[in-house]
């Protein structure tokens, strides 16, 4: 498959996931194997306004590419000078705009999943991005303000028509946040449509969910978040399962090398402090499922420096192998 001219090696999209993919869980996905993967959200105002916090959200490194970059915002100027300030950054592969963003504090600025009630408005964003930027151009999208996906098929076609050169679909409702199913039809509808790559993106959480949605909609690739956030290996799993029809299920032992691996990362990229705290939670999403586990998340949710993480690690890996 191809975006644009930008060939993309398998069929696996990491979703954009504010707040998750860091450079550092975005490098720890890439290693255990994955096509692209998604800067979080970024404001396209906080980089016209050089803000410090929005900037670092843009830090990349070579091993990680291609990187889609993702930029929301409502306003055409705006959008087309942060478009331009990270093609200039020379880290970004795609530039993904966010049409799918359903919460309060982006909907208010009529950025996110608000742009989808404003055909007009789309186009003179897309248009000026457009001119921005050379990179190949994506957008995500959900069905709608409502779950017609009337909507999306109307801002997938401006779109098209404006020079976007792929579209992912995450085909819930705005209100339905992640509630309810992702309505897989309408990625299918979506993709008799247009003529670009079409990607598909909701409750993928097994491998074979994703082999089901390709085969039921048509889409060219999938999109898998928080899935991903449980089993960093699954977008390796898949693009393994696509080429060969089978997939390696990690032992626990390398679950637990990517937990210390992941640790060594976050406190090298945030300092140890601010690392830990985020860690707390994290490490304990990779171990969901296994024998005791809960005891060793109650551990993890006071970890308070490196070594007191890699060493719970250690214990609960003594304790189960
Ligand atoms: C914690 C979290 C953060 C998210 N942040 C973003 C974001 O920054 N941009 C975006 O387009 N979607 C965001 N999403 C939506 C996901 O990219 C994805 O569309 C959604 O989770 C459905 O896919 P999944 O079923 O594979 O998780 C977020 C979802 C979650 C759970």
């Amino acid at each position: 498959m191809k975006i644009k001219n930008l060939k993309i090696p398998g069929k696996t999209f990491l979703a954009p996931l504010a707040g998750i993919t860091n450079l550092p869980f975005r490098l720890l996905v890439k290693e255990c194997g994955c096509s692209v993967v998604c800067s979080e959200m970024v404001s396209a105002k906080g980089i016209f306004y050089n803000s410090k916090n929005t900037i670092t959200l843009l830090a990349s490194k070579k091993e990680e590419q291609p990187l889609s970059v993702q930029l929301f915002g409502s306003e055409p100027g705006s959008m087309a000078m942060a478009a331009k300030f990270v093609q200039d950054m020379k880290t970004a592969d795609i530039i993904d705009i966010n049409f799918g963003c359903s919460v309060k504090k982006v909907m208010k600025q009529g950025a996110g999943v608000a742009l989808m009630n404003e055909p007009e408005l789309t186009k003179k964003i897309l248009q000026a991005v457009r001119k921005a930027t050379n990179l190949p151009l994506t957008i995500k999208l959900r069905a709608g303000l409502d779950h017609s996906g009337q909507q999306a098929f109307t801002i997938a076609s401006i779109a098209q028509d404006e020079g976007v050169d792929a579209i992912i679909m995450h085909p819930r409702s705005a209100g339905q946040g992640f509630k309810g199913k992702a309505n897989w039809k309408l990625i299918a509808k979506l993709k008799q449509q247009l003529s670009i790559p079409v990607i598909g993106n909701g409750d993928i959480n097994h491998v074979e969910d994703a082999k089901k949605m390709v085969e039921l909609t048509g889409c060219d690739a999938v999109m898998v978040g928080r899935a991903a956030m449980v089993n960093p290996f699954i977008l390796s799993q898949i693009d393994d399962f696509f080429k060969t029809g089978s997939y390696h299920t990690p032992s626990p032992w390398e679950i637990f090398r990517k937990m210390e691996r992941l640790t060594f990362m976050y406190v090298d990229y945030f300092g140890e402090k601010p690392a830990c705290k985020m860690l707390r939670g994290r490490l304990s999403w990779f171990v969901k499922g296994m024998a005791g586990c809960s005891s060793l998340r109650k551990n993890l949710s006071r970890i308070n420096s490196r070594d007191h993480a890699l060493a719970l690690i250690k214990e609960f890996e003594a304790g189960i192998i």
